[in-house]
């Protein structure tokens, strides 16, 4: 199963891709992940992504389709795999359908998550996420079982530097110019699958499970 999921910032895609992982125990390929990585590590690719990232703006195209290029060669991949926050611009669409013809693979099905954008702020100004393995959670909707503590790992949990009101708003704008038209793209080559995010977790879940198993 080779899956995108696709939806604004806030959507649900790490969520919904983390179930997933433990569902099916393909990966979760999270560009954004793997950059706020790079970043910590203070590797050269993470000191250049940094100040696009923190400004709530796209990383350049020719470093993301680098990433995803290598990671998807991985062993791990070769039953499937979940992209999540790739591709976000239509250049990368038609670079990840190039890099997925090389590996003679293709995209089996693209989840977008629709969220309206009220909602998709109080998500992002609730959410907390773990410092030491990322799962994400929230104060109010997703709450870990001791205030502050990762209930998969007892890591410290944190406030994204992308969550701020501010850059919040940015991202919004970006995803509105530069991702969004990625629905009608996969719309016309028929592997879009809208899913009503708005729904619970576990009802959003529900939705995606449905969709794999009719295809
Ligand atoms: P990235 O990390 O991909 O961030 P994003 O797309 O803005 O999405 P988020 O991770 O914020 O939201 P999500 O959909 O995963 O929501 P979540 O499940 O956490 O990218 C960050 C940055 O990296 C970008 O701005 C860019 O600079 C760079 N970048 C990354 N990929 C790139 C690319 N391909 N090209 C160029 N640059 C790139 O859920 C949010 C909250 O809501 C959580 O608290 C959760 O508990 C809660 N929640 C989830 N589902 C529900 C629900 N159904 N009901 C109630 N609450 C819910
Ligand atoms: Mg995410
Ligand atoms: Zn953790």
């Amino acid at each position: 199963m080779n899956m995108v999921l696709l939806g604004p910032p806030g959507a649900g895609k790490g969520t919904q891709a983390a179930r997933l992982v433990e569902n099916f125990g393909i990966p979760q390929i999270s560009t954004g992940e793997m950059l706020r990585a790079a970043v910590r590590e203070s590797t050269p690719m993470g000191l250049r992504a940094k100040a696009f990232m923190d400004s709530g703006a796209l990383v350049t195209d020719e470093v993301v389709v680098g990433i995803v290029r290598e990671r998807l060669q991985l062993e791990d991949c070769s039953n499937g795999f979940i992209l999540d926050g790739f591709p976000r611009t239509l250049p990368q669409a038609d670079s990840l359908t190039g890099v997925l013809v090389g590996l003679g693979r293709k995209l089996d099905v693209v989840v977008s998550l629709q969220v309206d954008t009220d909602s998709l702020v109080e998500r992002l100004t609730g959410r907390r996420t773990c410092r030491d393995c990322s799962l994400g959670f929230h104060i109010r909707f997703d709450p870990p079982a001791v205030a502050n503590v990762c209930n998969s790992c007892g890591g410290e949990l944190v406030q994204r530097e992308d969550d701020k009101e501010d850059t919040i708003r940015n991202r919004m704008e970006v995803y509105h110019m530069q991702t969004a038209p990625l629905e009608d793209y996969y719309r016309k080559n028929g592997l879009l699958k809208t899913v009503d995010g708005m729904a619970s977790i576990d009802s959003v879940q529900g939705q995606i499970l449905d969709i794999l198993q009719a295809i």
